[in-house]
């Protein structure tokens, strides 16, 4: 396939066209800032150079976006409305003016907002569960998400949604236990998306992606009040490891990120898990 990654210079987006590349795509990265998986500047928002440069596309991955990190540095809610939202909505125009038949577009499990919140046990987070957005960032990807699915019924686009789960820079230790339950690799986030260009969608779907979790819908009482007990039944070996480490275990787990329809819809599973990364980091 012929695929466009818009921020093909960010995190997520430089991996996926890699990967994309590593399995005989073809690839053409936009972004604002310059970088070895990058082909041209394009500014998203600006609706002339985001159609001219969205031609003879089979598939658009859209990636890029101001997310938490511009959040917290206090960008204005103008920003977000302007890079998260029209410049999805000039991608999504661009689509259906250029006869693009697919796009993906990245969003965020922080959409669940509010309704990651329960005093007594973990919330199970699969797509079933009502966003309540809670700032600025999950209104736009909520926009966005519901931008999509309009142009997916009105345009006939196949427009489709991975809400992305969390793979910012953080140590080993805090790495590893959101791996339990609400973490990304975002090689995982590259591979879903690539899987996910293969299918076609009868409706329009929403898939939540992140590394999995071992934990089942009758351990979410017990994860909330004493993970570690929990953590220590599915992986008895991780005691010593952590001991030796000098890690600490969560000690209570508040969600747990559920991946399970991405696995029926078109075969995604997370190689970069818990366990993977257990056996893998050298502390
Ligand atoms: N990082 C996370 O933990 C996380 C979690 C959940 C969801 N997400 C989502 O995943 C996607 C990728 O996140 P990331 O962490 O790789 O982000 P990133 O900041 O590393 O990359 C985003 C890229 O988009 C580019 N960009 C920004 N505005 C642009 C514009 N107007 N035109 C063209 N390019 C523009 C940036 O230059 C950057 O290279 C985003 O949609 C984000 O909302 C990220």
């Amino acid at each position: 396939m012929k695929i466009l990654v818009t921020g093909s210079s960010g995190q997520l987006g430089s991996v996926t066209v890699k990967h994309l590349k590593a399995h005989h795509h073809t690839v053409y990265g936009i972004d604002i800032s310059p970088s070895g998986t990058t082909d041209e500047l394009v500014d998203i928002t600006d609706t002339d150079n985001t159609v001219a440069v969205c031609r003879n596309f089979d598939a658009i991955i859209h990636t890029a976006a101001l997310h938490g990190k511009h959040y917290e540095l206090g960008y204005p809610r103008s920003a977000f409305i302007k890079t998260n939202i029209d410049g999805t909505l000039n991608l999504l125009n661009a689509c259906i003016k250029n006869s693009i038949p697919r796009f993906l577009f990245t969003s965020t499990t922080s959409i669940y907002g509010n309704a990651l919140t329960d005093h007594e046990k973990a919330v199970w987070v699969d797509e079933l569960l009502a966003e309540q957005p809670r700032d600025i960032y999950d209104i736009t990807k909520q926009t966005a998400e519901q931008l999509c699915k309009d142009f997916f019924y009105k345009e006939g686009l196949q427009a489709s949604v991975y809400r992305v789960a969390r793979f910012l820079p953080e140590d080993d230790n805090l790495k590893l236990n959101h791996r339990l339950y609400r973490g990304l690799d975002e090689r995982d986030g590259a591979k879903a998306l690539q899987l996910a260009l293969g299918a076609t969608f009868e409706s329009f779907e929403i898939f939540n992606i992140s590394s999995g979790s071992p934990f089942k819908q009758n351990d979410l009482y017990n994860i909330k009040q004493d993970a570690e007990q929990v953590i220590l039944k599915y992986y008895p070996a991780a005691a010593e490891i952590y001991k030796a480490n000098g890690w600490q275990f969560p000690k209570s787990i508040d969600r747990v990120y559920v991946c399970d329809k991405a696995a029926r819809y078109f075969n995604y599973k997370p190689a970069f898990t818990f366990e993977y990364l257990l056996n893998n980091i050298k502390g």
